[in-house]
Formats: C-alpha cells, structure tokens, sequence
C-alpha cells in the first residue's frame, strides 16, 4: 500500500561482524504504521551460511506468536496472543502473515533465528508497528445560528470523527487557515490584528471513547462583522479540516455563512445588516493517501 511508511531495518552491518559465525540476519521488515482491518506480512530474511536451520521465532511485545521448525510436523505452529491473528497458509520460514489488524495488534515485533547443531547460533532483530485507525467521518461544525446581526458572536465548534491517533483540526476562514500554532490546551489566542472581533480559538481536550479511539473539538470564536464577509458574494466561508498522522488522511467539512442582504446601498445602517448563516451549502470529504 502506498500509504505505509515502511521501516526495514537493515542489519547489514551487523552480519558483518558474524561473518564467521555462519548465520547473518539480513533484513527485518516491518511496516511502521499499519491501518485497522487490514493484513500485514511481515518478513525476517537471513543468511545460513553452512549452518542448518533449527528454527524462527516471532514474538509481539516479548511473547511468541508463531514458530516454524523444520523438524516439526507441520514446522509451522502459532500461539494465541491478544492482537494477532496468524494466517498459517502465508506464513513460513522467512515471513509471517497477519490477518485483520486491531488496536491490540500495536507493539514490538521480534523474529529470532537459531541454527542447528553444532553451533546452535542465534540472531535477533526487532521493529515497532503503530496500528491507526482512520476517522470515520469527516469533521462536524456545530453551534451555527440561523440568523447573525451585525456584530453578533459566531461560536462554532468543529469536532473531529473519532481515530488514532487523534486528529488535528484546523479551521479556514474564507479559504485562510486560522493560525493554531500557538494554541494550547483551553487556551483563547485572538489571531487577527483586532483582537477585539477575532477570530479566536479553543483548543478542547481530547476525548477517548469505548473503542479506545479519541476525538476532538477546536472552537472557533469571533464577531459577525463585514469585514469578515466577501463584498461582491455578502458571503463568509468556514471550512474545518482534520487530518491524521504524517498527513495520512484530510477530511474536511466546509459551511458557508451568508449574508442577507445582497446590495450594501439596501443597508442603511450596521444594525440592519443580517448575517445568515446556512448550515451546510458544501459538504465533501477528501481523502488522499500521501506517497510516503
Ligand atoms: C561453507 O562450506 C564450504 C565447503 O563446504 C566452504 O568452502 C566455505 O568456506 C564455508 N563457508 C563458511 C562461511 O563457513
Ligand atoms: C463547544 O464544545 C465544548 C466542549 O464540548 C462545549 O463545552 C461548548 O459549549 C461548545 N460550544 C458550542 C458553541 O457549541
């Protein structure tokens, strides 16, 4: 998958060193992050030399999961453990195959390689594989009013779908991402040059539902002033974005606030200018799997 962002762990250098010993572990690949629901195969490749093999051993956070012993009939067996499902039929001597991947599956992978009599030598190389779990849904703004006067607060919360690791969200005002590098937690940071009107930020602590994933909400606060809105259009844009991990996924939500009035000469003073603010005019969600 083009998404993963595989770590091989290349022992080359190592099995110079073993050169004598007449076992080297080449290689051991496993993914550093994988997706909930989905199959992994990892792989340990190694070097025998003239030695025989006696065995492979995989173990999940210290505990073995499967063994292949060529001796053994069948040479391959596995070991229940919380996390991993072993698919036997794609699992051998140099790789095994992981079914169905859950939140339980995240941990430290071991595979071990003993050589038989008379040297019993043994060979070690470890990874660790982060299971995420991609939101289900795009991000949901909250809060919005059917109706603004001129100056009234805009209070919206954008909460994210729940996943793991919890997403980022961002919000956009007009297509210009509303600055959150500073943002901490139930912290207001105004972000326009007056302060007064907004935007401002709160950044809500995240949340861990039964399934162990976590959601969040940003909130977005500021007045509804003209400034704010296109002149041409009387129209304001609000688009909140959550993504994930190494930019992995990008949902978005997007809600366009509108004013009802369509010609300024038709307002005479600020307090008759009406702010509409319609719910939902866009809804998408886009999701684009980044090349690692
Ligand atoms: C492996 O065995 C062959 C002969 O059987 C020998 O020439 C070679 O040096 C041996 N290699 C090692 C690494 O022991
Ligand atoms: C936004 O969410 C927070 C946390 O859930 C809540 O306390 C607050 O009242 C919400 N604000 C609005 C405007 O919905």
């Amino acid at each position: 998958m083009a998404a993963e962002f595989v770590a091989t762990v290349f022992l080359a250098l190592l099995a110079l060193l073993h050169t004598v010993c007449g076992l080297k572990l080449l290689m051991l690949r496993v993914p550093s992050q994988k997706l909930r629901a989905h199959d992994v195969t990892l792989k340990c490749m190694y070097d025998l030399e003239n030695s025989t093999l006696y065995s492979i051993q995989w173990y999940k956070d210290g505990s073995m999961f499967y063994r292949f012993v060529p001796a053994d009939e069948p040479p391959g067996q596995m070991f229940p453990l919380p996390g991993v499902s072993v698919d036997l039929q794609h699992s051998s001597d140099s790789q095994v195959t992981l079914r169905l991947l859950d939140l339980e599956s995240s941990g430290t992978y071991r595979c071990e390689v003993s050589s038989e009599a008379p040297k019993f030598l043994t060979e070690v190389a470890e990874a660790y594989m982060n299971i995420m779990a991609l939101p289900k849904d795009a991000p949901k703004i909250t809060g919005m009013r059917l109706k603004y006067n001129e100056g009234d607060p805009i209070n919206l919360n954008c909460t994210s779908s729940p996943s793991k690791p919890v997403a980022v969200l961002t919000w956009f005002i007009n297509g210009n991402q509303v600055d959150n590098s500073d943002i901490s937690q139930r912290r207001i940071i105004p972000t326009g040059k007056d302060s007064k009107d907004g935007p401002f930020l709160t950044q809500y602590r995240p949340v861990v539902d039964d399934e162990g994933l976590e959601y969040v909400t940003l909130g977005l606060r500021m007045a509804a002033k003209k400034k704010f809105f296109n002149t041409l259009l009387h129209s304001m844009k609000v688009k909140c974005t959550a993504s994930m991990g190494q930019l992995m996924w990008h949902v978005k939500h997007e809600a366009r606030i509108q004013s009802a009035n369509t010609a300024s000469s038709q307002i005479p003073g600020p307090e008759k200018c009406h702010v509409w603010l319609v719910s939902v005019v866009t809804f998408f969600i886009a999701h684009k799997l980044l090349d690692s």
